[in-house]
């Protein structure tokens, strides 16, 4: 496997102290020089360049649990797993979880593909509980196909979602979790004071302003303090460590 930054060993190898019953979480995503995420309308680019898209393979191993936003598994149809790491060599999958209040997510993309196909781990769905038919409708459909639909009451608001998911998620054995975007969940986590770890990857290129950018209150980040940055094939990883 390709060796990561020393200095994001040490950041995985820090045993942090939480109160809470809820998963240690790392959030993590690729940004442009400009501070975007994506390209105009939301379209997804290959911001990282190898190396470390290599890297955040890497960091998917060490994490039980990988999140995303129903936005971003609708608009970039992700896989989440581990593919950039040379075969071969053995390594833990982290179990895919989106957080989708309204079961959006797509019966037939690929977390749910790969999971039917025995190439991925079952994904996880977190909705709110509702009377709505139409929700109800398409959660069930999502269950016929796979995956594992998850109640939460508290996913209702952005703040108080984040506490409430993260409750349930320890309550099922995630002790570990990756938030890898898009802009609304990483603004949603980042408010919510339950960040542990952020790193950032940083890549030479520029989007320009119409695309997709992302808000990191500065109280909410207050928790955290810098570690290093370093260069990883063309891009820049900068780390943060909960104080
Ligand atoms: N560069 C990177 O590293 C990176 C990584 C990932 C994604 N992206 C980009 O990000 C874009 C997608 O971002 P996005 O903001 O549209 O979607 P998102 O953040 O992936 O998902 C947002 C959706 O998640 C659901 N959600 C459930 N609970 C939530 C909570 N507590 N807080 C926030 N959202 C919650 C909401 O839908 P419901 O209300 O229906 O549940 C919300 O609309 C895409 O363009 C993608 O390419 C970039």
């Amino acid at each position: 496997m390709a060796k990561p930054p020393s200095f994001l060993t040490a950041i995985f190898e820090e045993d942090i102290k939480i109160k809470e019953e809820r998963p240690k979480v790392t959030l993590t995503f690729a940004q442009s020089l400009d501070a975007k995420i994506a390209g105009v309308g939301g379209k997804q680019l290959i911001l990282s360049g190898r190396e470390s898209m290599v890297m955040t393979h890497w960091m998917r191993t060490v994490h039980d649990g990988i999140l995303v936003g129903v936005g971003t598994a609708l608009n970039d149809d992700p896989q989440l797993n581990t593919r950039h790491l040379p075969a071969g060599v053995p390594h833990s999958l982290p179990i895919p979880v989106v957080m989708d209040r309204r079961c959006r997510l797509a019966v037939d993309c690929k977390l749910i593909r790969n999971y039917a196909e025995g190439r991925g781990k079952q994904p996880w769905v977190i909705y709110s509980k509702t009377e709505d038919t139409e929700v109800l409708e398409r959660k069930e459909k999502l269950e016929s196909s796979g995956a594992k639909i998850i109640e939460s009451d508290e996913n209702n608001g952005f703040f108080p979602g984040v506490s409430g998911v993260l409750r349930t998620l320890y309550s099922l054995g995630i002790r570990s979790l990756m938030v890898e975007g898009g802009a609304q969940i990483i603004d949603s986590f980042a408010r919510s004071g339950l960040v542990d770890r952020l790193v950032v990857t940083v890549a030479p290129v520029v989007v320009g302003p119409l695309g997709i950018g992302y808000t990191l209150d500065p109280a909410s980040l207050a928790r955290l303090s810098f570690q290093a940055t370093e260069g990883v094939g063309i891009d820049h990883i900068i780390g943060f460590l909960s104080k």
